[in-house]
């Protein structure tokens, strides 16, 4: 219940401009692990930076996606089984492009930075700890997109 109430209210923080904030999640992601940047692909055409890459409008749609995803975790946080089905299948389709499963991790870690930095100090131990649980469940989720 009161991880629950944490999750939402710093979601509905962050709610004014998702693309803006899962920009700084994308812009770490980048800066913790570069070698992810040649798995966005558009047209066959790789990205030659990461600045290249974070404003192009096909990858502006990938970070609008990926907040989707996490808005509908967040709305689901009493029935997040319901969305089992919907996030195996989005994770076999990653495995399909070439992501590793360990990368998600990295995406966790790129989240928190986020949500840190864009809730400042109303970004408690105890929402960190939410969040952790969160999105360890939507990955447990994707993971089996990777199993055989
Ligand atoms: C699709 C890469 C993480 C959600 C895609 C596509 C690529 C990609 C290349 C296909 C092109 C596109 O739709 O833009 C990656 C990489 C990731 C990553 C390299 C991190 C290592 C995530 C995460 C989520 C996510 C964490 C959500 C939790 C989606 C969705 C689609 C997508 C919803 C569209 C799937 C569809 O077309 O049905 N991703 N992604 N991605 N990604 Fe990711």
């Amino acid at each position: 219940g009161a991880q629950r109430a944490l999750i939402r209210e710093s979601w509905r923080r962050l709610s004014g401009s998702p693309v803006q904030h899962g920009l700084v999640l994308f812009s770490r992601l980048f800066d913790l692990d570069p070698d992810l940047l040649p798995l966005f692909q558009y047209n066959c055409k790789q990205f030659a930076s990461p600045q290249e890459c974070l404003s192009a409008p096909e990858f502006l749609d990938h970070v609008r996606k990926v907040m989707l995803v996490i808005d509908a975790a967040v709305s689901h946080l009493e029935n997040l089984p319901c969305l089992e089905e919907y996030l195996c299948n989005l994770g076999k389709k990653h495995q399909a492009i070439g992501v590793k499963v360990e990368s998600f991790s990295t995406v966790g870690e790129s989240l928190l930075y986020m949500l840190e930095k864009c809730l400042g100090a109303a970004f408690s131990p105890d929402m960190r700890e939410a969040w952790t649980k969160l999105y360890g469940a939507v990955v447990k989720a994707m993971r089996r997109g990777w199993e055989p």
